[in-house]
């Protein structure tokens, strides 16, 4: 009987499973209740934002995302924010991530590889052109949609201009070493462009052989591999892929290749389809300082589980004697003997079906406290056995009938049976009768013996 829904609803997304997790941010799968459109929502904590002075590179995050409408990136489709929490809305990637296709089939065919990789730097060089860089691109970043194509994702240390210093170069050291160009890692300034083409080589790399080019486990010797660009290409690589890679992983970013001249050479042009996209961008930063501001005027409502719990038929059954399901809606002239546990129908809507409920049990002296379609009823007297404790719980068992369970968690058995009947009282309107029996309400405990109301 625990199949509570216990879902977070913000605005009209439904929030479902965890998809990935970051120090800063939960990305979470969610449905718009609207349009029955998945999507993926980044969860982020105000307070964890505000404590690790965050706010400018998060909103700087937004907007940069707001920038990029590109058919191989993650569209962010909207901002919300609670008093808590930032929602930031993407669009949902069903096809899982890039590096997935690596750890089931070893590697990719060069074909295969090739295609990824062209759609990786039509997606970096549109960045590029909007002075947009990525900084951590890696496998883990790349996901693949329902027809196959690429989608970078998590754009959340991409730098926009304001981060150069006055020699125009990025001074940040970050992303994993293994995918960091040389330049990167010294920290004497680099280039977003030059270091972002780097990753995509390594990237390139990876998806054919199976394995990284730089890999140690000691990070100095990793450092000096890449900074040397040590490595070598496995027997399987074509002369054309291989003469491409030794270009782009080269140690100095003065003469490494540009995305310019790979436009032009020949292994990465071998059936490349530039995309088709509206490349007119309307964005409106309105959103993004609204997150932080203190006005209630933007904020989302956050409400949790709107629908009562649904009951299956295996749930319904069980309770049920075999499959003998009668005893549940329909019973006559028995004796009332409410077990510790008791149930009945009703065709009432679930909020009515609570509040009657809560309604009726104030005047008996019954302290409630409420949590959706839950409730807990404390009897303010001390019983035989204590202070008499209820729980109450309303289950959807069609769109129109739900069911009742009244169940003693606490006090004295004989105390329930007094107060049950007495709450009953308060709550004819609300159970279920059939229409062959105007007067009978269907009730029934778990241990099979069945009560009418009176
Ligand atoms: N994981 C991180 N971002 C995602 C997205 N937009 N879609 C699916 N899975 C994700």
């Amino acid at each position: 009987m625990n199949a509570t829904s216990n879902r977070l609803r913000v605005g009209k997304y439904e929030l479902g499973k965890t998809l990935g997790e970051g120090t800063f941010a939960k990305v979470k799968i969610a449905k718009n209740v609207e349009t029955g459109e998945n999507v993926a929502i980044k969860v982020l904590d105000k307070d964890k934002i505000l404590k690790h002075k965050m706010v400018e590179q998060i909103k700087r995050e937004i907007s940069t995302m707001k920038l990029v409408k590109h058919p191989y990136i993650v569209q962010l489709l909207e901002v919300m924010a609670s008093k808590t929490r930032i929602y930031i809305v993407l669009e949902y990637v069903n096809g899982g991530e890039l590096f997935d296709k690596i750890v089931h089939q070893t590697r990719l065919k060069e074909d295969e590889a090739r295609k990824y990789f062209q759609q990786l730097i039509d997606a970096v060089d549109y960045c590029h052109s909007r002075n947009v860089y990525h900084r951590d691109l890696k496998p883990e970043n790349l996901l693949v949609d329902a027809n196959g194509n690429l989608k970078i994702s998590d754009f959340g240390l991409s730098a926009l201009p304001q981060q150069c210093r006055a020699d125009g170069l990025l001074h940040t050291t970050c992303g994993t070493p293994n995918y960091v160009a040389p330049e990167v890692i010294n920290d004497k300034g680099y280039h977003g462009a030059t270091a972002d083409l780097w990753s995509c080589g390594v990237i390139l790399y990876v998806l054919m052989a199976g394995y990284l080019p730089f890999d140690e486990s000691n990070l100095m010797t990793l450092y000096r591999k890449i900074h040397k660009a040590e490595f070598t290409c496995p027997s399987w690589f074509s002369p054309g892929a291989r003469r491409l890679i030794m270009k782009i992983l080269n140690p100095n970013p003065k003469t490494r290749i540009t995305a310019a001249q790979m436009y032009k050479n020949e292994w990465f042009r071998k059936g490349y389809t530039p995309p088709k996209f509206d490349e007119e961008v309307r964005i409106n930063l309105d959103d993004v300082d609204a997150v932080f501001s203190e006005s209630t005027e933007y904020m989302v409502t956050e409400e949790r589980d709107s629908k009562p719990a649904p009951m299956n038929a295996f749930e319904l059954i069980s309770l049920s004697r075999g499959l003998n399901l009668s005893g549940l809606f329909e019973t006559r002239g028995q004796q009332a003997r409410p077990e510790k546990e008791t149930r009945f129908t009703s065709t009432k809507p679930a909020k009515q079906i609570i509040s009657t409920i809560e309604e009726a049990a104030k005047p008996l002296g019954f302290n409630v406290q409420k949590r959706d379609y839950k409730m807990k009823l404390q009897g303010d007297k001390h019983g035989r056995k204590g202070h008499l404790s209820v729980a109450t719980e309303v289950f959807e068992v069609a769109p129109s009938l739900f069911m009742v369970e009244l169940r003693k968690k606490g006090g004295d058995t004989l105390e329930y049976h007094n107060f049950y009947r007495s709450l009953f009282k308060g709550l004819e309107d609300i159970v279920w009768r059939s229409e062959a029996d105007g007067k009978t309400s269907p009730l029934e405990t778990r241990s099979g013996k069945s009560s009418p109301v009176k």
